[in-house]
């Protein structure tokens, strides 16, 4: 992308979404971002420039008052389920990326067509660590400097493993849960 561009991350206080908001605020990208009210000042704390609550505000009416043109690509770390307009808030030719997820997220070969129909692209994202080595590189490097911060990881003892998949199926963890197997 190209600083200056406009990008909305979707799903912007998890693990994933705290580090994209820093990752395209670092590329000199405008970002707006959407959490819930719990997590709007942390999420502004990121470098958000717009940040949408999703539990008060409509987002494609949010993404229309910030860019009347619409926003060149979307990040969607969440599920299209919890974003139905997302192609009404792209502008021409723009890009809408969502994340593999391990539970399922609609019809992913359906949803490609139509943004394709509509002259947009999208693209399902999975990391790959081989083919992403230079990008971990770089990503260690922004955090070395400062430019970057890791967000919140609450350790949990490996007992309470059942309890963290609970956690994390809520859906609202912040940062990332980490189980602490030993002692190293
Ligand atoms: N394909 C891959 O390579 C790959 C790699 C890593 C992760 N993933 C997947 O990516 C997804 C994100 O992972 P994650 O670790 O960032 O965290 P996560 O635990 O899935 O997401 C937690 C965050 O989602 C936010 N959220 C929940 N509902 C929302 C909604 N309706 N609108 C906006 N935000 C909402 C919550 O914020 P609030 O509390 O503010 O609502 C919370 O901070 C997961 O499904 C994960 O499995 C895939």
């Amino acid at each position: 992308m190209i600083p200056g561009q406009k990008v909305l991350i979707h799903g912007a206080a998890g693990g994933v979404g705290s580090f994209a908001v820093q990752f395209a605020k670092s590329a000199g990208l405008l970002v707006a971002a959407t959490c819930g009210s719990q997590n709007v000042d942390y999420v502004r704390s990121l470098g958000a420039d717009r940040v949408i609550d999703y539990k008060t505000e409509d987002i494609g009416r949010a993404i229309r008052d910030w860019s009347a043109e619409g926003v060149d690509v979307i990040l969607d770390v969440v599920g299209s389920t919890t974003l139905p307009h997302a192609l009404d808030m792209l502008r021409p030719g723009g890009r809408l990326v969502g994340i593999l997820k391990v539970t399922a997220d609609g019809d992913i070969e359906r949803d490609r067509k139509e943004a394709e129909g509509r002259g947009f692209r999208k693209i399902t994202f999975i990391i790959d660590f081989e083919r992403g080595r230079d990008s971990m590189r770089e990503i260690t490097n922004l955090i070395d400097a400062g430019l970057v911060r890791v967000p919140p990881i609450e350790m949990l003892p490996l007992e309470d493993a059942a309890r963290a998949h609970q956690m994390i199926e809520s859906g609202h963890v912040r940062g990332k849960l980490v189980l602490k197997v030993a002692d190293l």
